[in-house]
């Protein structure tokens, strides 16, 4: 078994289960559930924490050969097994000058991006990756196989676009919608940490005032640190998805070039499996991470936060000593187009207001390999999230989002939805797991 956390590669399940088809998902369900077996499920395997997809002492459903990649003749349609990561995806799509809105690790499982919304390059234009799902097939807690779209059970085809698997079933296939894609243009500039100040500013004017004027471009602005760097630094990366002339710089992003100091800038123009193997973070590590989101309307919310981490990251630094660490701060923008665009087929579970936008996700995050610094990791990163979290209220632009996908293990973002949402999800579960089934067996992952 492939997980991307150690914290979750040295859980030991009893049982693995390895379907090879809808009909073996369906079979299994139908066991599991008749024996009442504790079970979890397993897409790619990239969640941070312990519990996410594997467990001790229960069933792990491993999917990881439902992996096929097909697309429609028509070329509108891509259809993709749970278990395949992005990477087969791409593979598949890039000769074909087709994409689809997906993650942008090459390693990341396709189910869980998909359950949870799904930050990807085509973002801005398309919304969440969970937002261009025209179709999911779902083996329910009974055993029984059903789709979901805007025509076919539709209240489940919303929960399941933001609302997570564990609520509602086993998704065996997802449906998406293809797009005319060619190579995209990508540009990374890092900075020493003593130029974070004037990045945040230039980022913040980006997303205010700048970014929602080119869908195609796509943009994250991370602190680092590092000893690969010798410390904290900033990296700010920029997508496009139509590549400018040769040496040009798309205009969105050309205040960045002026900004003195970077140590690294580094363009590429090439297709989605080149560039997301680029980014992809190795596996290994013990890992932990959690997520905030808050409104931006100046640079000095974005500095604070990035303040929090700093401070956080001395003392982090200093318990690791020479030992392995590293940690992050990743900050994403969450525009107006983007929650706009997510409100096509009925909008998703996520509930956003682009009226509330443009918003920030701070995905706060660390990675050692000392055991004895397991509960302080926790702690420490957790309390990154709850100071930043209060600095956002003091200064009145506190946002209740927190994305799933990043959430750390003691946060509850189906809550966090709302109550309407929450309500809604609530109801679908109750009414396609009537007797309450996935609630009792399925373990550890965020549900209603
Ligand atoms: C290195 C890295 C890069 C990332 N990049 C991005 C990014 O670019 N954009 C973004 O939005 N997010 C990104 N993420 C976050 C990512 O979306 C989440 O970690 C996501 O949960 C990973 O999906 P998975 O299938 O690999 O995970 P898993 O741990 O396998 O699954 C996640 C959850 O989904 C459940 N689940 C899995 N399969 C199914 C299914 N078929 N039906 C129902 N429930 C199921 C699991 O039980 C588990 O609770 C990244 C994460 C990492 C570690
Ligand atoms: C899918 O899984 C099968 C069986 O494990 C494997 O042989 C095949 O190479 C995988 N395909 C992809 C695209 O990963
Ligand atoms: C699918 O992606 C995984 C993870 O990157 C890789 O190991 C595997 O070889 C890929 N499968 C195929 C058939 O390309
Ligand atoms: C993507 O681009 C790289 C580099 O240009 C090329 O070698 C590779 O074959 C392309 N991959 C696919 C799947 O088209
Ligand atoms: C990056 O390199 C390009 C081309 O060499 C240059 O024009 C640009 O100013 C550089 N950007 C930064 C931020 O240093």
């Amino acid at each position: 078994m492939n997980y991307w956390s150690t914290l979750q590669a040295m859980q030991r399940p009893s049982c693995l289960a390895l379907p090879k088809t809808t009909k073996d998902v369906s079979i299994i369900m139908t066991v599991l559930t008749s024996l009442r077996a504790p079970f979890t499920v397993k897409a790619g395997g990239h969640t941070a924490f312990t519990g996410g997809s594997n467990i001790d002492d229960g069933i792990t459903i491993d999917l990881v050969h439902l992996n096929e990649t097909s697309v429609s003749d028509d070329r509108r349609t891509v259809s993709v097994g749970p278990g395949a990561r992005w990477v087969n995806v791409s593979t598949v799509l890039d000769p074909m000058n087709l994409a689809v809105l997906g993650g942008r690790d090459a390693n990341v499982g396709v189910a869980g991006l998909l359950l949870g919304g799904g930050f990807s390059f085509f973002s801005s234009r398309h919304g969440w990756a969970c937002d261009n799902v025209r179709k999911y097939e779902v083996v329910l807690a009974s055993g029984k196989v059903v789709y979901a779209s805007p025509l076919e059970n539709p209240d489940l085809y919303k929960a399941l676009r933001g609302g997570g698997g564990s609520s509602f079933g086993i998704v065996t296939r997802f449906d998406l919608e293809a797009l005319e894609q060619g190579n995209l243009w990508t540009n990374t500039l890092i900075f020493p940490s003593n130029k974070y100040a004037s990045v945040a500013e230039k980022f913040t004017d980006l997303v205010i005032k700048d970014l929602d004027t080119d869908l195609d471009a796509h943009t994250y602005f991370v602190m680092i640190n590092s000893a690969a760097f010798g410390g904290p630094v900033a990296l700010v990366s920029f997508y496009h998805s139509v590549p400018p002339p040769k040496d040009e710089v798309p205009s969105v992003f050309q205040p960045f070039q002026s900004l003195p100091g970077a140590f690294v800038n580094t363009t590429l123009v090439s297709n989605v499996t080149t560039l997301s193997k680029a980014i992809s973070n190795p596996y290994g590590h013990r890992r932990t991470w959690s997520d905030l989101s808050f409104r931006l309307t100046s640079a000095e919310t974005l500095n604070a936060v990035i303040q929090v981490w700093e401070q956080a990251n001395v003392k982090m630094s200093a318990a690791a000593g020479k030992g392995y660490f590293i940690s992050n701060l990743a900050n994403q923008p969450i525009t107006k187009s983007m929650m706009t665009a997510s409100q096509k087929n009925g909008g998703n579970s996520l509930s956003l207001n682009p009226e509330d936008g443009p918003l920030i996700d701070a995905h706060f995050s660390a990675e050692w390999d000392n055991p004895q610094l397991d509960d302080f990791m926790l702690n420490t990163v957790q309390e990154m999230a709850t100071s930043a979290k209060e600095i956002t209220k003091r200064e009145g632009v506190t946002s209740n989002f927190v994305y799933m996908n990043y959430a750390g293990h003691w946060q509850d973002p189906l809550r966090d939805y709302g109550e309407e949402s929450y309500k809604n999800l609530q109801k679908v579960s109750a009414k396609y797991d009537p007797e309450g089934t996935l609630k009792k067996l399925w373990k550890d992952y965020f549900r209603v």
